[in-house]
């Protein structure tokens, strides 16, 4: 028998109108250079995003901003009593990379709209109401942009909440079209020794666990969050921002070049 939801899918996938990116600190920082931008791949990368007629609201990450921060001061996504200072010097350098973000979009030609994750979240949960504000708000022409930070959680304790948790709690409210998650590799490798591209993960074709184990800690996060995010019923596609056209090519239907983890 066919089932309501296989039924129903291309239904869906009509009104389904919005499209969830995050940009990896791998490719919007020089991760071996502390606080340091990567302007011209942010640049790039906001530039191909131009002719794109779908709303989209982007999520970026930490990388040798945040993240660099967080690791000095030992702050991890667990709530704890974390030094205030720690929180505090994070907390900056994310405001400060997320300003080079938005003025590379302005300059690029898009409408960045800044909504911090305080924006939308309270302790580790969203606010659904001000969450489901954000197609909404990318409807009009602009580009929401939020990114990953350290936040109170109550109780004086903190947590870092990364970028790639915020997709995963965005697109389970927001049931986007497609979920772009875009690192300065080609996708999500079998093994990082041998490099071979996993070109396509299904339900009936999952990643095993030794391989997800033999990919960098960076990566089994977000291939955790990718596989919950393609288990609500949204495409997630892991691609390389080097390579701009990439993303296009995958907003577009135009051949693809990555990792697909069919929703
Ligand atoms: C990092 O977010 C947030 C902070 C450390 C403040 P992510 O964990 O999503 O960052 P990247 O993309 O891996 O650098």
């Amino acid at each position: 028998m066919i089932s309501g939801r296989y039924f129903l899918k291309p239904f869906i996938a009509l009104i389904k109108i919005m499209i969830l990116m995050k940009l990896g600190g791998s490719i919007i920082t020089d991760k071996e250079k502390p606080l340091t931008a990567n302007r011209n791949s942010i640049r790039k990368i906001a530039s191909s995003l131009k002719n794109v007629k779908e709303p989209i609201a982007i999520i970026h990450g930490g990388g040798s901003f945040g993240h660099y921060w967080s690791v000095k001061y030992d702050m991890h996504t667990k709530p704890q009593r974390y030094s205030v200072k720690g929180v505090s010097v994070v907390k900056n350098s994310m405001v400060e990379l997320n300003k080079i973000v938005l003025e590379s979009f302005l300059e690029s030609g898009l409408k960045p709209y800044c909504l911090p994750p305080s924006d939308f979240m309270i302790g580790d949960k969203p606010l659904i109401n001000k969450v489901k504000e954000i197609p909404k708000i990318a409807k009009t022409g602009l580009t929401p942009i939020s990114y990953g930070d350290a936040m109170w959680f109550g109780k004086n304790k903190f947590y870092i909440l990364s970028g790639d948790r915020i997709m995963g709690i965005l697109c389970k409210l927001l049931r986007p079209r497609l979920a772009i998650f875009i690192t300065n590799v080609d996708g999500v490798y079998s093994d990082m020794k041998e490099k071979r591209l996993l070109r396509e993960i299904t339900k009936e074709k999952p990643i095993t666990s030794e391989v997800a184990m033999d990919v960098t800690g960076g990566m089994s996060r977000k291939i955790k969050e990718a596989f919950s995010i393609s288990k609500g019923g949204t495409d997630v596609f892991f691609v390389n921002g080097n390579i701009p056209k990439r993303i296009t090519d995958a907003i577009n239907d135009k051949g693809f070049e990555g990792t697909i983890f069919r929703g």
